[in-house]
């Protein structure tokens, strides 16, 4: 059985998924790359550096190490401008309630998001003091699809990873998830998120009695 619920956090426990959309979206524009939302699917979970690398990829387009500090640090920008005003009021509906419940089953939670933003965000959310542990995206060696910031989060809950239930949005997650050797719950569409073990629409779609024995 589970004992630990691990979750991703854009675009599972808030809508900010949309707001890293709208940030690359205005920052490609401004570039004048290519970009849209097809190309953002593959970009959910990947981080900073390593998106805009794919956006410019795409493109064909080069720029220099200060001209990439500077177009990742712009978008950052845009996307904190955002989330500026987040409020427990932007929880997905179900997520406290969620949380509450999962914790009074004696289960423990974590966060593996890959958002240098994710502690911040998770303070205006007024959750952060609901997990044992949040992973510091900085401080993981290899971004996901590897499957080390979920792996990294379970040894913090002292939990064996076939144990944890990680929760994702992203391709990129679901991969991370499963390389880490734990159950996977996608939520989003089944034909898009294909490695998951099952898929939801929306978080509040969460059953935790599916995936913990009754008390
Ligand atoms: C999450 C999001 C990605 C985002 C990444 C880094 O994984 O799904 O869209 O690029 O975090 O976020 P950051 O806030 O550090 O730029
Ligand atoms: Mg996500």
């Amino acid at each position: 059985p589970v004992k630990a619920i691990i979750f991703d956090l854009d675009g599972v426990l808030t809508d900010t998924a949309e707001g890293h959309y709208q940030a690359w979206q205005r920052l490609a524009d401004e570039l004048d790359v290519p970009f849209d939302r097809e190309k953002n699917e593959a970009l959910k979970g990947i981080d900073r550096m390593g998106s805009l690398e794919r956006i410019l990829a795409d493109s064909g387009r080069t720029l220099t190490e200060a001209e990439k500090q500077e177009a990742a640090t712009r978008k950052n920008g845009y996307y904190q401008d955002l989330i500026a005003r987040f409020s427990p009021d932007d929880l997905f509906d179900g997520v406290r309630d969620l949380l509450l419940a999962a914790k009074a089953a004696g289960l423990k939670l974590g966060v593996a998001s890959a958002s240098r933003n994710a502690p911040t965000l998770l303070t205006r959310l007024g959750i952060i003091d609901l997990f044992d542990h949040v992973a510091d995206a900085g401080a993981i060696p290899n971004p996901k699809p590897a499957p080390d910031i979920f792996l990294s989060v379970a040894k913090a809950l002292d939990v064996p990873p076939p144990a944890c239930l990680g929760v994702e949005d992203s391709m990129a997650g679901i991969t991370a998830i499963k390389a880490a050797g734990m159950p996977a719950l996608g939520i989003g569409d089944p034909a898009i998120l294909t490695e998951a073990d099952e898929v939801i629409g929306h978080i509040r779609e969460f059953r935790l009695d599916r995936f913990v024995r009754p008390a």
